[in-house]
C-alpha cells in the first residue's frame, strides 16, 4: 500500500505492507522554510509540495525496493488541512491510482494519526480511548471498533500543539514550537513558575488552552517591562507541565468512566516525552496500559495514512477519482 500525506507542511510518502510492515517512510519537512514566519505560510507550503512530491514518491518506492506495478492501492489524506497542500497529494494519488488501475482510498488525517498506533500494534484490543493532540486538534475519542468513533471532549479554543507553537513564537524559539520547548524544559524546574490549568465544568472532557497561553505571554511581558531577567527553561518547563497535567488528568478521568482496554496517544504533541511518560505512569497506577507511537509516527507522516487506508481497503471502502480536498473535514463521530 502506498500512502501520501501533504495536508500541512510535510510532503510524505510511505510504503506499508499488510497495514504494519513499514517498508519506506519518506518525510520532506518544510519546517526550515516556515521557521522565520513562526508558522506555516499556505502558498509557500503548496508550492514546495509541488516541487518535491514526485521525488518523494520515487524515493519511497526505491527505499521499499518495489516499482509502481507492485502497489495494490493508494491511500491519501484528503482533509482536514490546507486546501492547496491537500490538492497536491490528491492529484499525485489519483494519477497513480488511475494509471495503474488500483483503488484510491481517501483518508481522514485525524484517523491516520490514531492509526499510527496500529503500526506499532496491529491487534490493539477494543475499546480504545485515544487522546489526539496535534497542531489543529485536541480530541478525546472513544473507539469501540474500527471506524466507530465517539467524541468525548475537544478543545474549545487553541489546540495543544497550537499553544506550544504560539508560546515558542513569543519566546523566540521558532516553528514548530513543541520540540524546542521540550528541549528547553529539560534544564528547567516545572514548579518554579506555575501557570493556570483550566479544567472547565466538572465532568467535562473539553479542554481550553487560551488562558494558559495568555498567562505565559503576560508573564513574559511583565518581566520585560520591569526589566526583570527570566529563566526561559523554567518558563518552558512550567508551561509544558501545565499542558501535560490537564491532558493527563482529563484522559484519566475518561478512562475511569469508560474503562478502555487500551489508552492511545496520537498526533504531533504525542511526540512529547514528558506527556508520554506522565500518562503511562498515571495510567499504570490505575491498571491501564498505554500505547504511544514512536515520535516519527506521531508527527505528520504517510505510514499512518497507508495504515488507516489499509483497514478501509480491507472493507472495500474505495474512493472515486472525483475525490476532492476537504479542508475542514471532521472525523465521523457518533
Ligand atoms: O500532527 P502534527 O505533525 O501536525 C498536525 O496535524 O497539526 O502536529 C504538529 C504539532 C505542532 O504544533 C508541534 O509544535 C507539535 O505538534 N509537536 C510537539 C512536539 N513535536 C511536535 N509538541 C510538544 N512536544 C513535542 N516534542
Ligand atoms: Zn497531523
Amino acid at each position: 500500500m502506498l500512502g501520501i500525506e501533504t495536508s500541512c507542511d510535510e510532503t510524505a510518502a510511505a510504503v506499508v505492507e499488510d497495514g504494519f510492515l513499514v517498508r519506506a517512510n519518506i518525510i520532506a519537512s518544510q519546517a526550515d522554510l516556515h521557521h522565520k514566519f513562526g508558522g506555516v505560510v499556505p502558498e509557500v507550503a503548496s508550492r514546495r509540495h509541488l516541487e518535491v512530491i514526485n521525488p518523494v514518491l520515487q524515493e519511497a518506492l526505491t527505499e521499499a525496493g518495489i516499482g509502481f506495478q507492485d502497489l495494490h492501492g493508494v491511500c491519501v489524506t484528503y482533509g482536514p488541512g490546507l486546501a492547496g497542500s491537500l490538492l497536491v497529494g490528491l492529484m499525485a494519488a489519483k494519477t497513480v491510482a488511475f494509471a495503474l488501475d488500483i483503488p484510491l482510498i481517501g483518508v481522514n488525517h485525524l484517523e491516520a494519526h490514531i492509526f499510527a498506533n496500529f503500526l506499532v500494534e496491529p491487534n490493539l484490543p477494543f475499546p480504545l480511548l485515544c487522546l489526539v493532540v496535534s497542531g489543529g486538534h485536541t480530541d478525546l475519542i472513544l473507539i469501540s471498533r474500527y471506524g466507530d468513533y465517539r467524541l468525548l471532549g475537544r478543545t474549545r479554543d487553541d489546540a495543544a500543539g497550537e499553544v506550544f507553537d504560539k508560546v515558542a513564537r513569543v519566546m523566540g524559539l521558532g516553528y514548530p514550537g513543541g520540540p524546542p520547548i521540550e528541549r528547553l524544559s529539560r534544564d528547567g524546574n516545572p514548579t518554579a513558575v506555575t501557570f493556570p490549568r483550566a479544567y472547565l465544568e466538572e465532568d467535562s472532557y473539553d479542554f481550553s488552552f487560551s488562558g494558559l497561553k495568555t498567562a505565559v505571554i503576560n508573564y513574559l511581558e511583565k518581566a520585560r517591562r520591569a526589566g526583570r531577567e527570566i529563566n526561559p527553561a523554567d518558563v518552558a518547563a512550567g508551561f509544558q507541565q501545565a499542558v501535560v497535567d490537564v491532558l493527563v488528568d482529563k484522559t484519566m478521568a475518561a478512562a475511569r468512566v469508560h474503562r478502555p482496554a487500551r489508552i492511545l496517544l496520537a498526533g504531533g504533541v504525542a511526540a512529547n516525552r514528558t506527556l508520554a511518560r506522565e500518562l503511562k505512569r498515571r495510567a499504570a497506577a490505575e491498571g491501564f496500559e498505554v500505547t504511544v507511537p514512536p515520535p516519527v509516527f506521531c508527527t505528520d507522516n504517510a505510514a499512518m495514512v497507508a495504515c488507516a487506508g489499509y483497514y478501509r481497503y480491507l472493507r472495500g471502502e474505495f474512493s472515486s477519482l472525483n475525490l476532492n480536498a476537504a479542508a475542514g473535514l471532521a472525523l465521523d463521530c457518533s
